[in-house]
């Protein structure tokens, strides 16, 4: 079977061609340096640009796949979570395409294809995903959760944030220090330009919420501007603030992880999000994977940021189990799972 998928929930364009969960092909095309000046995702700019890429990223998509638009036999799209507006363009393409191609349409989780990433050109789960009990942590620039999963389904919400998501965390962080837009890579390139010793206690919200695995960024990121505020603003302050917020960014997210892996006494963590891309992140789960006895799988570089590769995984096996949208497909902005 030849899926096609399409991803277009916030500022990234793209369509992927995967054949029996093996990925054929996977273009992005990103509008991320159009929102820089504003510090962050402008809704208005980015619908306007899907417009734009769409068409050429697809058919970059159906080239690099070497297949003809023919051979394509599912048409995968993301309906949700996400801006309004840029799903209607991905969610009306694929209405286009399916109308005239002649080929079924199916919607599918954004949050859904970020947990299953990580099991992208993974052969030795791909028999036994359906029976794997496991614990996902999404980690992007509009979600941090945990979840306790079960094969395709989200069985838990173990964890979330009550207010800003990691990523955006990083984002406006780095607006405080002036490191520019997507926050997160500025913030973890100045992080590693770090060569001091003193780290910037920076405060990590403990919550007295019933939930204790949900998270908080919003009193760190207002400890980052005042602090920025009031402090000598050097460069080495920068740096040192940049380390400071990373780690405590990261210190957060591994110590309810690890709560998690303690009460669902799962030994597979999985992770997926723009924001797993951090290397001290991803050095840091792994650290947690080895000192709980927990195996750790983390996605590919490329299947870890927005992209359709992870729409098409998870579209496929949702069709080989029977489920399916039509025509009547609507966007479905806030949906949660
Ligand atoms: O998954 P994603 O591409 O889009 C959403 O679904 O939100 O994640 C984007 C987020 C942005 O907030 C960006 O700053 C963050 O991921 N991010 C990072 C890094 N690369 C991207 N955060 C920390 N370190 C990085 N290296
Ligand atoms: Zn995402």
């Amino acid at each position: 079977m030849v899926t096609l998928a399409i991803e277009t929930s916030c500022d990234e364009t793209s369509c992927s061609v995967l054949s029996e969960g093996k990925v054929l092909s996977n273009i992005t095309s990103s509008s991320v340096h159009l929102h820089a000046s504003y510090g962050g995702v402008v809704p208005e700019i980015a619908s306007r640009r899907h417009v734009d890429y769409i068409f050429p990223v697809y058919q970059k998509a159906v080239c690099a796949a070497n297949i003809k638009q023919n051979d394509i036999e599912l048409i995968c799209v993301t309906s949700g979570p996400g801006l309004p507006g840029s799903l209607l363009v991905g969610i009306s393409f694929a209405k286009a395409l399916a109308v005239a191609l002649d080929v079924p349409i199916l919607g599918v989780s954004h949050l859904e294809g970020h947990i299953l990433s990580a099991f992208i050109d993974r052969d030795e789960f791909s028999e036994r995903l359906d029976s794997l009990d496991y614990v996902s942590l999404v980690v992007s620039g509009g979600h941090t959760s945990i979840y306790s999963c079960s094969g395709d389904s989200i069985f838990e919400i173990m964890g979330q944030t009550i207010d800003d998501a990691a990523g955006e965390a990083f984002d406006k962080a780095a607006k405080v220090l002036g490191l520019g837009y997507p926050g997160g890579p500025a913030i973890e390139k100045t992080a590693s330009e770090y060569d001091g010793d003193k780290i910037i206690d920076f405060p990590r919200a403990k919550l007295k919420r019933k939930n204790d695995l949900d998270f908080s960024f919003s009193g760190l990121k207002t400890a980052v501007l005042y602090y920025w505020r009031d402090c000598e603003r050097t460069e080495q302050e920068r740096r040192r603030v940049s380390y400071s917020f990373q780690k405590a960014v990261v210190g957060v997210i591994i110590e309810k992880v690890r709560r998690v892996l303690k009460r669902t006494h799962s030994k597979i963590l999985v992770a997926g999000g723009g924001v797993v891309i951090n290397a001290s992140l991803r050095e840091a789960l792994k650290n947690l994977a080895t000192d709980t006895d927990t195996r750790l799988i983390l996605p590919r570089k490329e299947f870890s940021g927005d992209n359709a590769a992870m729409i098409a995984f998870c579209g496929e096996r949702m069709y080989k189990k029977g489920i399916r949208s039509d025509l009547r497909l609507v966007a479905r902005p806030a949906m949660i799972r």
